[in-house]
C-alpha cells in the first residue's frame, strides 16, 4: 500500500537504477540527460514564464502525447494562477512521407483574449510550432508564446521565435521523459539518445534506365536504408498540399525553378521523420554542385555525412534499347522517342560531370558497371558499401 515514508528518499531510483544504455524495439539508446538535469531545465522554464506572467492568468496548452511529463513537472513548479488544456497533433511519423500535421484534439474554446503559452516537449524542424501558430491565428488570443523543454536549435527551420526553452540540444534523436521511439520509451525518467554506430548515406547517380530504382529497392532492405527519391517527395508534398508543397507549386506555376532551399527543407523533413533507419539513399538530388554543397551542410548540421556516391554506368546504346522497350510497356511518351532519350542523356552528362568531380575531390565517388543481371549489379554495389 502506498503509505508515505518519513523521508521519501530516492530509494526507488536506486532500485530501478539509471541504466547506461537500453534497447527499445530494434534500437539501442545511451543515457544522455539524467532526470536531475531535466528537472533543472523545467525549473528554468517555469521561472522564466513566471517572471513574465505571474500577474496574469495564462492558459497553458500542452502538446500531446510527448509533453505530458513536462507539463506535469512544469505545473508543479509554476505556483501562480493559471489554466491548463491540451492539443494533440500527429505528423504521420513512421510513414514514408511527412510534412502534414493532422489535428487530433483541437484548442479549447476559451482562448480568446487570453495569454496562451504552448508547452512542447521538443522543437525539431518547427513544423509543429508552425501548425500551432496557424491553429491560433484568428482565435483572438491576447498573446501567444512557445515554451519548449528541448530545442534542436541547429535544425529549427521555423519563422517564429521559441520564446522559452529548457535545454538546447544538438540534432540527436532522443527518447524518454515523454518522448518516444515508435510509441515506446515515454515512461523513462531520464533521456536517452539513439546509438547510431553505422550510418550509411549514399547518393545514387544514373542515367534514365540505368536501374537506380531497382537497385535502391535492394539496398534499402539489405542495409535498412531509406530511399529518398526527390521526385516522389515533391509529388507527395504537392499532391497533399503541405506548406512546402504549396511553396514549390507557386514557383512551378510561375515557370520558375524551385529554389534549392525549398527542396532541402523537404529532404530535411524526410530525414527528421525517419530516425529508425540506418541511413539514406538520395536519388535525384543533388543535381548541381551548389545543391551538393547545400546537402553537405544540411547533413553536417544533423551530425551526418555522405559516405559514398555511386554512379550506375551503362552504355548509351544498351540504355536506349532498354528504355524503348520500357516505353512500349509503360506507354511513357518520353521513353518512346529516341531523340528525347538521347537528349536526357546529354543533359545528364552535362549536369553530373561537375558533381562527379565534386565527390571525386572528397574521395567518395564510385563507378559501378550497371550492365548485367540484377543480382550481379547489386553485388557490385554491396562490395563498395561493405568497405565503408
Ligand atoms: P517538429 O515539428 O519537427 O519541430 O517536431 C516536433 C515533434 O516531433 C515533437 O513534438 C516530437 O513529437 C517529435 N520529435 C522531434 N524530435 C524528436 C526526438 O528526438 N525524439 C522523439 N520525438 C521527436
Ligand atoms: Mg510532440
Amino acid at each position: 500500500m502506498g503509505r508515505l515514508k518519513e523521508k521519501p528518499k530516492s530509494y526507488l531510483r536506486t532500485t530501478i537504477g539509471m541504466k547506461k544504455s537500453i534497447t527499445l524495439l530494434d534500437k539501442q539508446f545511451d543515457l544522455y540527460i539524467p532526470e536531475s538535469e531535466i528537472l533543472k531545465a523545467v525549473q528554468k522554464v517555469a521561472d522564466e514564464v513566471a517572471r513574465d506572467y505571474r500577474d496574469e492568468v495564462p492558459v497553458f496548452i500542452g502538446v500531446l502525447n510527448g509533453a505530458f511529463m513536462f507539463v506535469a513537472d512544469f505545473l508543479k513548479r509554476y505556483q501562480h494562477p493559471c489554466e491548463l488544456s491540451f492539443v494533440k497533433l500527429s505528423s504521420y511519423r513512421g510513414l514514408t512521407s511527412t510534412g502534414i500535421v493532422e489535428t487530433l484534439l483541437d484548442l479549447p474554446e476559451q482562448v480568446a483574449g487570453r495569454h496562451v503559452i504552448i508547452l512542447e516537449d521538443i522543437v525539431d524542424t518547427g513544423r509543429t510550432v508552425q501548425e500551432l501558430y496557424h491553429m491560433l491565428a484568428g482565435r483572438n488570443v491576447k498573446d501567444f508564446k512557445i515554451a519548449a523543454l528541448f530545442y534542436k536549435s541547429e535544425i529549427y527551420n521555423g519563422e517564429y521565435p521559441i520564446d522559452y526553452f529548457g535545454l538546447e540540444i544538438p540534432n540527436r534523436f532522443i527518447v524518454g521523459y515523454g518522448l518516444d521511439y515508435n510509441e515506446q520509451g515515454r515512461n523513462l525518467r531520464d533521456v536517452y539518445q539513439l546509438n547510431k554506430p553505422s550510418m550509411i548515406n549514399l547518393v545514387l547517380f544514373g542515367k534514365p534506365g540505368a536501374g537506380k530504382g531497382t537497385q535502391a529497392a535492394f539496398l534499402k532492405d539489405r542495409y535498412n536504408l531509406m530511399h529518398i527519391s526527390t521526385g516522389d517527395v515533391f509529388r507527395f508534398n504537392m499532391k497533399n498540399g503541405t506548406e512546402l508543397g504549396k511553396l514549390a507549386q507557386s514557383y512551378i506555376d510561375k515557370g520558375e525553378l524551385v529554389p534549392d532551399a525549398v527542396t532541402i527543407n523537404m529532404l530535411q523533413d524526410e530525414v527528421a521523420k525517419h530516425p529508425e533507419v540506418s541511413g539514406f539513399i538520395f536519388d535525384g538530388f543533388p543535381r548541381t554542385t551548389a545543391q551538393a554543397e547545400a546537402l553537405d551542410s544540411f547533413l553536417e548540421g544533423r551530425d551526418m555525412k555522405i559516405d559514398a556516391t555511386i554512379a550506375l554506368d551503362a552504355d548509351d546504346e544498351v540504355l536506349v534499347a532498354r528504355l524503348l522497350e520500357r516505353g512500349k510497356i509503360s506507354g511513357r511518351s518520353d521513353d518512346q522517342d529516341e531523340a528525347k532519350i538521347r537528349y536526357r542523356f546529354d543533359e545528364y552528362n552535362q549536369k553530373t560531370a561537375p558533381l562527379k568531380a565534386y565527390y571525386h575531390g572528397q574521395g567518395k565517388f564510385h563507378n559501378v558497371n550497371g550492365i548485367g543481371e540484377i543480382p550481379d549489379i547489386t553485388a557490385r554495389l554491396a562490395a563498395i558499401i561493405d568497405t565503408l
